[in-house]
């Protein structure tokens, strides 16, 4: 292996022949299990003491390579480790690779050339392919789309695939996508796509581009987690998306983030046990406001039997306020997280949620009038359930205080309070130990109730 450049000094090499003596009685099918385990560049810096090493790495059947790694305390120059890669490959030429994973973060390298690796990788009953590079490769869809070994696939990098009418990969377990945009090419255009993955357990998906005008339905009988983060940034009038379908009777675990530009329809949501959702909106975007409220609703609308739901608003509560006042029951809603919330909308999910447990609110609460809460009834979690209130980025303000003193007063089950101050009160005159003593002499309805603040700097 000297002919690759790399340089071994004697001592090393006398230590690493010390230690594989220790060894060097062991089945070569044990070696290779062992080899598979530490990154190929020690793996093959074993070949350089004996010739039956070099017939045991290139019996591996897991390849790493990751231009980050020390080679003798070095980074490789990127030409080595280009020439490293394409001699260990070359030796795979007539064999498959169950694990290929490569980690591109020190270098660029010329797109062409690494999309060549992946395509001998895919040609070799690959299973699990896991690739992150930062900067744009070329992947042909072809050869990836038909590539029916793949269990596990993990794509963390630029590039544009374009998406036949029909995909359909039947071992696929977990998907694991980030920065790809989907083109469809010109003959499907019109067309809706199905994407089928009949053992698809885990799909994630952030930062991906998918094709506008088009729809997308996931076959996808076996999921159980979900999880997508969508930003359309060039969206504009004439510019409409299309929506993403997910046929999955097994969903457990559903995560959204984005603007809600592009619909996503869940065709059965009923196993749903975690949710989150998270949306941020572009204020300049008025006109969608409206819209973007009705789809707000309609997404969790969709979440009511789950026991935990995180709803995280950046922005959209402040002009989509009626986005709780249809909501349905929440029936075994346990833990609930929010930011941002105005008073009638916590409310409202107070009151639907009979066996809510514990409410984590995050940045306050806005617009909560003390006449609105004096008049209000308590909701029904309040006598039977709820037992932890975590309040974080606490403004100290009239509504923050009154929404203490409401729960304080009624919520008999409560059996802790943790306040955590707004980071900003640091800076403010505010007293804060003025607060807190304030806070303790409220009248509690719960005679086991514990308050607790934590510091400012800790918030
Ligand atoms: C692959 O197989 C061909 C034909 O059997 C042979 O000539 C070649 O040496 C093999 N390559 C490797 C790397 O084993
Ligand atoms: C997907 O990959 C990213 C980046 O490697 C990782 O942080 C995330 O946990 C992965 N998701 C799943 C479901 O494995
Ligand atoms: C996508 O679905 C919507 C309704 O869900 C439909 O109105 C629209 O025509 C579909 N688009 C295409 C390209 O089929
Ligand atoms: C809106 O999107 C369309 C289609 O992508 C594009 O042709 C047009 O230039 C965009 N208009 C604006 C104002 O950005
Ligand atoms: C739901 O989320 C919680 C906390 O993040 C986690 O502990 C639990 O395993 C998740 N439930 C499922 C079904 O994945």
């Amino acid at each position: 292996m000297g002919s690759n450049g790399v340089a071994i000094d004697d001592t090393e090499a006398q230590t690493l022949a010390e230690e594989t003596d220790v060894i060097s009685t062991l089945h070569e099918s044990i070696l290779g299990l062992i080899l598979s385990f530490v990154p190929i560049i020690d793996a093959v810096s074993t070949s350089v003491l004996s010739r039956r090493w070099i017939e045991v790495w290139t019996s591996l059947s897991t390849l790493k390579f990751d231009d980050s790694l020390l080679f003798y305390g070095k980074k490789m120059q990127k030409e080595q480790f280009v020439n490293f890669v394409e001699k260990v490959l070359l030796h795979f030429t007539n064999s498959s690779i169950e694990i290929f994973s490569l980690c591109l973060t020190s270098h660029q390298y010329d797109a062409s050339q690494v999309s060549e690796w992946i395509s001998f990788i895919l040609e070799r009953r690959v299973q699990k392919l896991h690739i992150q590079y930062s900067d744009k490769l070329f992947l042909s869809s072809n050869s990836l789309f038909r590539c029916n070994s793949l269990i596990e696939l993990t794509l963390q990098m630029r590039c544009t695939l374009s998406l036949p009418v029909s995909v359909r990969l039947t071992n696929l377990q977990k998907l694991n996508i980030s920065g790809i945009k989907f083109a469809s090419d010109s003959s499907t255009y019109s067309r809706d796509i199905t994407l089928s993955f009949p053992h698809l357990k885990v799909f994630e998906a952030r930062g991906c581009e998918w094709s506008t005008m088009q729809n997308i339905s996931l076959q996808v009988p076996s999921l159980e987690r979900f999880s997508i983060a969508i930003w359309n940034h060039h969206s504009n009038e004439s510019c409409k998306y299309g929506t993403i379908k997910v046929y999955s009777q097994r969903l457990t675990d559903f995560s959204y983030e984005g603007d809600l530009e592009q619909d996503i329809i869940l065709c059965d949501s009923s196993s749903i046990r975690n949710a989150s959702v998270v949306i941020v909106i572009d204020e300049d975007k008025k006109d969608r406001i409206e819209k973007l409220g009705f789809q707000a609703y309609n997404l969790i609308r969709q979440m009511d039997e789950v026991k935990r739901l995180k709803l995280l608003f950046y922005k959209v509560l402040r002009h989509a306020k009626y986005i709780f006042t249809n909501l349905p029951i929440f029936g075994s809603l346990v833990y609930l997280q929010l930011n941002e919330v105005n008073g009638e909308a916590l409310l409202q999910l107070l009151h639907n949620s009979p066996i809510l447990n514990t409410l984590v609110l995050l940045n306050g609460v806005a617009d909560l009038q003390k006449d609105v809460l004096a008049s209000a009834m308590v909701p029904h979690c309040f006598l039977s359930s709820f037992k932890v209130f975590q309040f974080k980025g606490f403004n100290a303000n009239e509504h923050d205080l009154c929404l203490v003193k409401f729960m304080l007063a009624n919520a008999e089950t409560l059996e802790k309070i943790t306040i955590s101050p707004a980071f900003w009160l640091r800076y403010s005159d505010i007293d804060i130990g003025k607060v807190k003593e304030q806070i303790l002499s409220l009248p509690k309805c719960s005679s086991f109730c514990v308050v607790e603040f934590s510091d400012i700097a800790s918030s």
